[in-house]
């Protein structure tokens, strides 16, 4: 299957699984997807801007005010081209952030402003994860019809063992070919 003339907008987090979207991106960039990436600030501090935009062949975004070009409003640029929204690794703070309709950054206002589809792929700690907080707000941003592909349970970086992984690239991949199907 290709990806030829998709537009996936990646919106990467503060996490330490920020690594793991480099993969995602060169799998996305072998189907021939035309990737761009949203970076939080905190992603920032995870994962360069530089490895980003080497591997999507695409500029990346950080930022919500410095624009794109003279007449663009850059949330609402990136909002209407996505034929998906991606986001992964998606931090507890920005599951969070979706659930209360929050719009403080590139990143959460690009969600808001987009009608298209949402698939977000959750990567923390066990107790952040299980805390009834990240689960309720999860219940309401699929009661929003976001989909989730839920952590898988394994070694954590945080050197214990839980529920909290960044669900395998393959299955992150093969849920955005059965979108795309
Ligand atoms: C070393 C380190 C690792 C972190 N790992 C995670 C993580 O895996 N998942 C998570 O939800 N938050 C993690 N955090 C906390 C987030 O970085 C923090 O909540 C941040 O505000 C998230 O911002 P963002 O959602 O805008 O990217 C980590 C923080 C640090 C300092």
């Amino acid at each position: 299957m290709s990806f030829e003339n998709k537009k996936i907008i990646l919106g990467i987090c503060g996490g330490i699984a920020a690594y793991k979207s480099c993969d995602i991106i060169r799998q996305f960039i072998k189907l021939k997807a035309n990737v761009e990436c949203i970076l939080t600030k905190s992603g920032a501090e995870f994962i360069t801007p530089l490895t980003l935009q080497t591997l999507s062949r695409n500029k990346v975004y950080i930022d919500m005010f410095t624009p794109f070009n003279k007449w663009e409003i850059n949330h609402m640029s990136l909002a209407q081209k996505a034929d998906i929204i991606l986001v992964a690794p998606a931090t507890a703070d920005i599951i969070a952030r979706l659930a209360y309709g929050r719009a403080n950054d590139l990143l959460t206002c690009t969600i808001l402003a987009s009608t298209a589809n949402v698939l977000v792929c959750p990567s923390m700690n066990s107790n952040m994860f299980n805390h009834k907080a990240t689960q309720n707000n999860i219940a309401v941003l699929k009661s929003y019809g976001y989909k989730f592909i839920m952590p898988e349970e394994g070694e954590l970086a945080c050197q214990e063992h839980g529920n909290g992984r960044l669900a395998k690239i393959d299955i992150i991949v093969s849920a955005v070919k059965e979108f795309f199907k």
